[in-house]
């Protein structure tokens, strides 16, 4: 038996983006989860309640030391109505992979799930229909003692709290252009690459904002030592085409084990393409542009989904990949991932999860 969360509904439900007025993360749902961590208790009060702010001491250690981690991931309106989670079991665990690497406490995964599901479900109308949209989901853990010690709190809150939305990057599903990072750094070996951690992002920020006066969306980092080999961007991870193979960067330690990273490498391998995960030099990238076998370039993650990629900059060396346009590659797994989202395709992989009873999991045959 599932458990059964206490829900305090908002008195007036408030007025709803028309799906084509959606951008992403700055409008959300009526409620939101919440609960509690203290070291007498563990995780304790879980219930869902209206969305509104929190109140906080100025002296709450994740506003000084940045003890916190969180996740993203989506709910999708299906053909039948149905609203169904992407792989939400995968961004549990990396939560509290993420968790333990950041000394909070972890979450419960059947706990976890099944607030997921309550709170979605609560918010059923909300998750868009249109084409290209879904229900952003951000669940957080911050550590909430009022304490200046730097050591792990002793309290902590988690909540959830959902987003309608439509593309990440304001290109939508036109190709970026991107910056080769070759000053800054995001992650080393040991440090915190891996985790879903509020600091990551901070750190990334200046890289960012220098390259967009630039004219830039993004930037591309390299590795953290000597700046040779491709990582991340920071908000996707990444996949080039060269010649017939689908190649990323394997899984080091440096950067995020994306959930739709593993999910677009997997929909390759069924469609017969070749898959490797190794790492990739910014060198070879460069030559495979030069002789003309770097067929694409996109970004994969769950708020990008998969973002194409039209031009990269690299020590003042610009190349253009698949002539600034989409890509059959991108264009195909792009698809076929977005099908079985939304219950088109059949849901051979076992990935989607429904949130209400009544309807099974998976999409349609
Ligand atoms: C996601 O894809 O869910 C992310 O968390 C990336 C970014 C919006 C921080």
């Amino acid at each position: 038996m599932e458990l059964e969360l206490p829900v305090t509904r908002v008195p007036q439900p408030r007025a709803r983006p028309r799906d084509d007025q959606l951008g992403f993360g700055q409008v959300f749902t009526d409620h939101m989860f919440l609960m509690d961590w203290a070291v007498d208790t563990g995780w304790t009060s879980p219930r869902i309640v209206p969305y509104g702010p929190l109140a906080l001491e100025p002296a709450t250690v994740t506003l000084h030391y940045a003890q916190s981690v969180f996740e993203g991931l989506k709910a999708y309106r299906g053909h039948d109505d149905a609203i169904r989670l992407f792989r939400p079991e995968r961004n549990i665990a990396r939560f509290n992979r993420s968790a333990e690497r950041l000394c909070v406490p972890p979450v419960d995964p059947e706990l976890f799930l099944a607030a997921l599901k309550q709170l979605v479900a609560v918010d059923r109308d909300w998750v868009p229909r249109a084409p290209g949209t879904s229900l952003y989901i951000r669940p957080v853990a911050f550590a909430s003692d009022p304490d200046l010690h730097v050591r792990p709190s002793r309290t902590y809150v988690f909540f959830i709290i959902l987003s309608p939305v439509a593309a990440y990057y304001a290109e939508g599903f036109n190709p970026l252009r991107i910056r080769v990072e070759d000053r800054y750094a995001r992650s080393v070996r040991g440090g915190t690459g891996a985790a879903k951690t509020a600091g990551n992002y901070a750190g990334s920020l200046l890289a960012g904002e220098e390259a967009q006066e630039a004219g830039f969306a993004q930037v591309l980092w390299l590795d953290g030592i000597n700046q040779e080999y491709i990582e991340e961007v920071g908000s996707m991870n990444i996949a080039f085409v060269i010649g017939d193979e689908l190649v990323t960067p394997p899984l080091t330690g440096t950067l995020l084990e994306g959930v739709t990273r593993d999910s677009v490498l997997q929909l390759a391998r069924d469609e017969g393409m070749q898959v490797a995960e190794r790492p990739v030099g910014i060198a070879e990238v460069m030559a495979a542009a030069r002789d003309g076998t770097l067929r694409e370039v996109f970004g994969t993650g769950t708020a990008a989904v998969i973002s194409p990629v039209g031009e990269l900059a690299y020590r003042g060396e610009r190349i253009r990949v698949h002539d600034g346009q989409v890509g059959p590659v991108a264009r195909r797994l792009y698809g076929i991932l977005s099908d079985i989202q939304r219950g088109r395709l059949p849901d051979r992989h076992g990935w989607m999860v429904a949130v209400e009873d009544g309807h099974a999991d998976g999409g349609s045959e």
